[in-house]
């Protein structure tokens, strides 16, 4: 089991540039088995995450040919010859479940089990299914399994009740070659949306209206190929924002989306932090750090709940009280008592966490619990005093590319042992 050790209390000084989105990618690789062209897809900027390479054996499960090199992936899906993604598939990866709405409208049926991924609160598909069953597919249970199938799909209007991301996804993926208009209201407007919706009409949909909440996507006959480079990645770019912060320290992050990580950037100012932006870049120099008074995760445009984690360690060494409010996820407090073994001062009632913020961290024995919740962990550990050890690296590797790597470029003592 690998672990990471780190020695905290170096600034981090220098820039990095920042791959592709891993929520962008998984829905993307999970769309390209719509593409009906026998040369497949390319996909560039794709980071060497564990997700990418759980979603490549679940593509390869179902008949697609995978090749990775350099950050580029290329997918052919002229034989498709399964509908059914295995228990053990399903389990390693929530977004498994993405697989649903592009394989019914592909084969006319799919059969999953419920999905795994971070244990951060229930995070039911009823959501997707309602969806799914308004478009004309019939979802039951048979054996531990869920069988879906439809002839053809159908355009329809659906109404989410929660600007889900992963249920928009699904059923952008579904409608797409629907027969007739498909119109989402009340859709989830995240940057990968809009990125999704490019690739798709990149391989011939006719989809509109991505990054707002109303979707029009008119049904087409077929997709074909298309060589598609995806976004940088928001939640990977914070996070290095956040670890230059906390050390004090002076990042230039280039070929980022700096729209994408306004209310981030936001926050962070209110917490002290100097920012600059250009076009493509935003420049984060550290400074004295102060507590901010509220901050709520929220549906984008809104602060990212991927960042909670990180931001509270930051605010877990800022000057004064902080509070912050989990309002997109029921249990994603994990890190917390994490935290507090660094001698972090946090409190939680019900979706509200209240940190005193204290002069130091000291380094400690940690044990992540989820992706984001490690991100925290590691940014905690650069700021402690003494040696932190963080076990169970493996969630972290499922988002962010070898993060020792850019961190030690960037002067932390850092190592995965
Ligand atoms: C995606 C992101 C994840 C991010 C989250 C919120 C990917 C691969 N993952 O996850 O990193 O934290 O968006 O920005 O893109 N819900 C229901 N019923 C459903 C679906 C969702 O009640 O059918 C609830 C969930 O339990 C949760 C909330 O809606 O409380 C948000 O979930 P959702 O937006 O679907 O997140 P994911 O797509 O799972």
């Amino acid at each position: 089991m690998e672990k990471f050790v780190i020695e905290g209390g170096n600034r981090l000084e220098g820039s990095l540039s920042i791959k592709g989105a891993k929520n962008s990618m998984l829905p993307i690789m999970a769309a390209s088995v719509l593409s009906g062209s026998s040369e497949g897809v390319e996909l560039h900027n794709i980071p060497d995450i564990l997700d990418m390479h759980v979603m490549a054996r679940i593509l390869q499960s179902l008949g697609t040919r995978v090749k990775f090199n350099d950050n580029t992936l290329q997918l052919n899906v002229d034989d498709l010859h399964s509908y059914t993604i295995s228990d053990e598939l399903m389990r390693e990866m929530r977004s498994s479940i993405f697989l649903m709405g592009p394989l019914l409208a592909r084969l006319g049926k799919v059969r999953v089990t419920y999905p795994g991924g971070c244990s951060i609160g229930l995070r039911p598909v009823d959501l997707h299914f309602k969806g799914l069953e308004a478009m004309g597919a019939r979802i039951r249970e048979e054996k531990g399994y869920i069988m879906a199938s439809a002839s053809r799909l159908r355009g329809t209007e659906i109404h989410l009740d929660y600007p889900s991301v992963g249920a928009t996804e699904n059923l952008m993926m579904a409608a797409v070659l629907a027969r007739g208009k498909t119109v989402i209201n009340n859709a989830a407007k995240e940057p990968e949306i809009v990125d999704l919706q490019n690739f798709l009409n990149a391989m011939g949909a006719d989809i509109r209206g991505a990054g707002t909440e109303t979707l029009r996507i008119v049904g087409v006959e077929g997709l074909g190929r298309c060589s598609y480079r995806i976004i940088p990645d928001r939640i990977v770019a914070g996070t290095y924002l956040m670890a230059a912060a906390i050390t004090g320290g002076r990042l230039l992050l280039k070929e980022i989306i700096p729209v994408h990580l306004d209310a981030v950037v936001a926050k962070m100012r209110e917490a002290g932090v100097e920012i600059k932006a250009t076009e493509d870049s935003l420049e984060v120099i550290g400074g004295e750090l102060k507590g901010v008074e509220t901050l709520r995760t929220l549906p984008y445009p809104g602060f990212p709940t991927d960042l909670q984690p990180p931001i509270m360690a930051l605010l877990a060494v800022a000057e004064g009280n902080s509070t912050i409010t989990e309002s997109v996820f029921e249990n994603r407090f994990k890190h917390v008592n994490e935290l507090k073994r660094l001698n972090a001062n946090i409190s939680v009632e019900g979706r509200t966490a209240l940190i005193k913020g204290v002069k130091k961290l000291y380094g400690a024995e940690v044990e992540t619990t989820d992706l984001r919740a490690g991100a925290a962990l590691i940014l905690a550990g650069l700021a402690a005093e003494g040696t932190t050890v963080i076990s169970q690296i493996k969630h972290v590797d499922r988002g962010y590319e070898r993060i020792e790597l850019d961190l030690q470029q960037l002067g932390a003592k850092i190592k995965r042992i």
